[in-house]
């Protein structure tokens, strides 16, 4: 834009900005702010239409109308748009296993599990996989008592959280490292899914031409009260999309080989943990 209307675009934007200006929480008004900025950008590059910012909220609307505790659609919309990836890898301790996206499916609480248990609940097919592996500090050395949460889908594609025919921690569990830091989970292979398809994400991916395929993976979220808390996922080697997953959450140092080893397909995953710095200083 240019002109008369381009000044009565940068006035418009300058009067936004100062009415947020006096947030007295300096982080909150920074975001809000910069927000503002690019949004009032974005309008303009694109020269929205007022039909376009009308589907624009519908859309919004609809994603929040089918949201609920067991149906997270703006988590999915921020993953297909690559938001959630991005925010994670960022915020990525240069030291520690790759960070990377919680996805819709997480539910806390998962079954407490001792060392080598199967979190699978149902026997529903599959096939029986064990995940181990060690968790370590930066230099190497072993974390004992680390959590580990893990979740993962099963041989129909679900999530138990997404399906009344699971039990509800069926391929859920939360493991604890031992002295050496090992840890060892028995489930089953993890299989690629598609993410939910029946809400306006759905329609968006269709739309746009987008697959709406994860490839197969298993979750986890590491903690343990001296270091910085990692959510990552290990990968399945010979998994298809691989190269294109929905959600932008592959990168090549999470992606495993599962080997037969005595008779049981095994992958091996050690985690790095960076140090919390800012409760080591407390
Ligand atoms: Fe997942």
């Amino acid at each position: 834009m240019t002109g008369a209307s381009g000044a009565h675009e940068d006035a418009l934007l300058g009067e936004v900005l100062a009415a947020f200006a006096d947030a007295p929480d300096r982080r909150l008004a920074t975001l809000i702010t910069r927000l503002v900025e690019h949004l009032h950008a974005y309008a303009r590059e694109v020269e929205l239409t007022a039909a376009e910012r009308r589907t624009a909220i519908d859309f919004l609307t609809a994603v929040g109308q089918v949201s609920g505790p067991a149906r997270q659609e703006f988590e999915m919309l921020s993953d297909v748009l690559g938001v959630s990836s991005l925010v994670e890898t960022m915020g990525s301790a240069d030291e520690a296993t790759l960070q990377t996206l919680t996805g819709p499916f997480y539910v806390p609480g998962a079954p407490e599990r001792a060392f080598g248990e199967s979190m699978v609940e149902r026997s529903g097919g599959g096939t029986p996989a064990v995940l181990e592996g060690r968790v370590t500090g930066a230099d190497g050395e072993p974390i004992a008592g680390a959590v580990l949460d893990v979740w993962q889908n099963a041989e129909n594609q679900l999530y138990a959280v997404q399906d009344p025919d699971q039990p509800e921690g069926n391929l859920r569990g939360r493991y604890l490292t031992r002295d050496d830091g090992r840890y060892e989970i028995r489930t089953i292979r993890p299989v690629p899914y598609r993410i939910p398809e029946d809400g306006p994400v759905g329609a968006l991916l269709r739309q746009t031409n987008r697959h709406p395929w994860r490839a197969a993976h298993i979750h986890m979220i590491v903690t343990h009260p001296d270091y910085v808390r990692l959510t990552t996922e290990v990968f399945d080697a010979d998994s298809d999309y691989l190269d294109s997953d929905a959600v932008f959450g592959v990168a090549p140092e999470l992606v495993r080989s599962f080997a037969e080893e005595r008779g049981t397909l095994r992958t091996r995953f050690d985690i790095v943990l960076a140090a919390d710095r800012a409760r080591a200083a407390r």
